[in-house]
């Protein structure tokens, strides 16, 4: 097969990126990315000379450069996971969400249906539901939880959703959705809670929490999504939504705390700041339907995967120091256009 994997210099994408090109030798895996501020080639190094594996640097919004991509290529799947990803940054400047998240999207699914593309598979995220109260445990997002978006963020991935859908209704292509709870793990970019913590309370700086702390989030660890989406592109229902979590409900304080602990830092460093506005309360998954259907479990539970993430800040403090540095923006020249 040959997937193209488009993101694929972006947190889960990448991840995604080194399962891919690691666990199935006899596939092609491509990556496509614009390279955006949240883009490194530096999380793509380890698999760059792989012979199963090709970077290739494009803007999913630019048609005619994706309709010769799948021209030259014959993608047998399309893996979507490039977007504008940060409710902070949607907050500021919505507008390039609604290009990427939305219009990209577009593009990406004209070009697979041109090019008889077999399987277009759209990450989405929870974000798509909108929140849960607080004060209701029992309560979890299932795949029929009407979409109810509650910032120019989510907005945009539920626009695309539908977009998704129509496309399959519409024209038949065949199209799988992918519904995910909030990822951590390795390569994630230092703006997003867990690594802003680790890399900030490694330096001593003080750690923003918005509002009280006590927004939940459901975390399931990077790799554990990407097996989901690999088992949803080979054995999932076209047409079909699923939801991916593993049931790993912390507030955003005891996330915090936990990375304190782990570091040995003190708790004097948590600032309480101005709360986001519109800010989701609680984001909680049933996995049931790809556990029973497609067999997926998650490997880690959270307690594990935080300490096998900060296990890995500390052992790759080059690729984040770059990040907050500015320096792994110089890489793709350093890389590509001086050689
Ligand atoms: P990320 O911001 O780390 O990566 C996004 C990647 O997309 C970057 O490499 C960026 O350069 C690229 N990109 C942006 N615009 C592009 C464009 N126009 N053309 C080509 N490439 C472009 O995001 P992430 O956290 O890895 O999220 C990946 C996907 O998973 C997103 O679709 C997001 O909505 C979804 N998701 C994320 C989470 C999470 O917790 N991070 C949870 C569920 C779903
Ligand atoms: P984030 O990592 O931005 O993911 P999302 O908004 O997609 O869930 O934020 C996770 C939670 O942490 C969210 O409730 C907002 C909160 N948060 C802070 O309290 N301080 C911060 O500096 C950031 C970035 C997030």
């Amino acid at each position: 097969m040959k997937i193209l994997v488009t993101g694929g210099a972006g947190f889960i994408g990448g991840n995604f990126a080194h399962m891919m090109v690691r666990k199935y030798p006899e596939d092609q895996i491509v990556v496509l990315d614009a390279l955006t501020y949240a883009g490194n080639l530096e999380t793509l190094e380890p698999i760059m000379n792989e012979p199963n594996f090709r970077f290739v640097k494009g803007d999913i919004r630019d048609r005619a450069f994706i309709d010769t991509l799948f021209e030259n290529e014959k993608f047998d799947v399309v893996v979507n996971f490039a977007a504008e990803s940060h409710v902070d940054r949607s907050i500021e400047n919505p507008e390039i969400f609604l290009e990427t998240n939305i219009m990209g999207v577009q593009v990406l699914m004209d070009a697979c249906r041109k090019y008889s593309v077999k399987r277009y598979h759209q990450v989405s995220t929870d974000e798509v539901y909108g929140d849960l109260p607080l004060d209701r445990p029992d309560l979890l997002f299932h795949e029929d939880t009407p979409l109810q978006t509650s910032s120019p963020y989510s907005a945009s991935k539920a626009a695309a959703d539908l977009l998704v859908h129509a496309y399959h209704r519409t024209y038949g292509l065949p199209v799988t959705i992918s519904r995910c709870s909030n990822n951590y793990g390795p390569y994630h970019f230092p703006e997003k809670l867990i690594p802003l913590v680790i890399s900030r309370a490694l330096a001593d700086e003080s750690i923003p929490v918005y509002g009280e702390g006590a927004n939940v989030r459901d975390w399931l660890y990077v790799t554990d999504h990407c097996s989901a989406i690999d088992l949803i592109i080979r054995k999932g229902k076209v047409g079909e939504v699923y939801n991916i979590g593993g049931h790993n409900e912390k507030s955003n304080l005891e996330v915090v705390k936990t990375i304190l602990k782990a570091l040995g830092k003190s708790e004097d460093l948590i600032t309480y700041v101005k709360d986001r506005p519109g800010h989701d309360l609680r984001y909680a998954m049933d996995p049931t339907k790809i556990e029973t259907e497609l067999g997926w479990e998650p490997e880690f539970r959270f307690e594990e995967g935080i300490q096998e993430t900060i296990k890995w800040y500390l052992a790759n403090k080059d690729w984040w120091e770059h990040i907050v540095s500015g320096e792994y923006q110089e890489y793709y020249n350093r890389m590509y256009l001086n050689r």
